[in-house]
């Protein structure tokens, strides 16, 4: 058996995040400057079933079997085993390293989950086509929060842009003209579920208000798909503000998101937006390219930990 090596890139969402759970539509679209890798080693002078798991990133060093069965890690390796019907399972050893950041929108559960699934599939000779792994990696998505739209896993399989409805199949579109967008870290951790589960919450008390919002968020979404189809991207910067006031709205903001927001905007971006599930995480902003370098600058001046560039464009 020989030694296996699988990556799967990050992600932003570009449109719709929140009110893609409540079934509108949302665009999101891979980041490749950040990824997720997993390396198989065959451990021959082990006993069958013997996983040993490293993840440098966490810390993580140790036997699959001392691990919970409820640890994403874990989920995934037995997942793709059971998927695969082996009887058999020799040992090996997956490394597992990421420079996607955690708890920040990019995707990073989604796309270490994708890269296990692939190499594991891979190492015992049957690679998973797309669709298994994207199920697979929904079921693992399902631990990080227990409603996941699946919109991170579907755009991180495919590692192509996605508008996405939830409980329907991908569709992928077409962007006719490459844009850049900078991507800001605020360097606040948030956990997704926490932060969905909030929402729910207040959705319950005010459905009405949540519903409304919900609604306008998925038009600007569809109006967004059609300038990107179109390659008429003179409004998608006014989309995207006004999809960030009405996540302001929904209670997923915070002084800090809008601080880079307001920076990115004073520097000349069109447009910016929270990305992801807010309260900390990243913001996007769309600028044109002889305008970025001052809206990166201007966006660590506001605090971001790291600001990352992105050609948007098909693959
Ligand atoms: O994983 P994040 O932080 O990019 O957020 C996921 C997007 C949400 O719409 C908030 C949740 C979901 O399941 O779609």
């Amino acid at each position: 058996m020989p030694a296996i090596f699988a990556k799967a890139p990050g992600k932003i969402i570009l449109f719709g995040e929140h009110a893609v759970v409540y079934n509108q539509p949302a665009i999101a679209v891979p980041v490749f400057q950040v990824q997720a890798k997993a390396h198989i080693l065959p451990l021959f002078n082990s006993p069958a079933g013997t996983i040993k798991i490293t993840a440098s990133n966490i810390n993580l060093d140790d036997e699959i079997s001392h691990l919970d069965a409820s640890n994403p890690i874990a989920r995934a390796i037995n997942l793709t085993c059971e998927q695969l019907g082996l009887a058999r399972i020799p040992a090996f050893h997956i490394q597992i390293t990421s420079t996607i950041p955690v708890a920040s929108g990019l995707g990073s559960g989604a796309a270490v989950s994708v890269a296990i699934i692939r190499a594991v599939s891979a190492f015992f000779g049957h690679p998973l086509p797309d669709e298994d792994v994207n199920n697979l990696a929904f079921e693992v998505e399902k631990i990080h929060h227990g409603t996941p739209s699946g919109i991170d896993n579907t755009v991180i399989t495919y590692a192509m842009p996605v508008y996405f409805i939830r409980n329907h199949p991908p569709q992928p579109f077409a962007i006719a003209k490459p844009f850049h967008i900078a991507i800001a870290d605020s360097g606040i951790h948030a956990q997704t579920g926490q932060v969905v589960q909030g929402v729910r919450q207040r959705w319950q008390a005010q459905q009405d208000v949540y519903e409304s919002s919900f609604q306008q968020i998925g038009k600007i979404t569809e109006q967004a798909k059609q300038c990107l189809e179109a390659g008429n991207l003179s409004s998608l910067g006014e989309l995207m503000s006004e999809n960030h006031r009405l996540l302001q709205d929904i209670g997923v903001s915070s002084s800090q998101l809008d601080d880079l927001v307001q920076a990115a905007l004073h520097s000349g971006a069109h447009g910016a937006k929270l990305s992801g599930s807010g309260v900390g995480g990243n913001i996007i902003a769309y600028a044109d390219e002889a305008t970025l370098p001052a809206v990166q600058q201007a966006l660590l001046d506001a605090g971001a930990r790291q600001v990352i560039i992105t050609r948007v464009q098909m693959p």
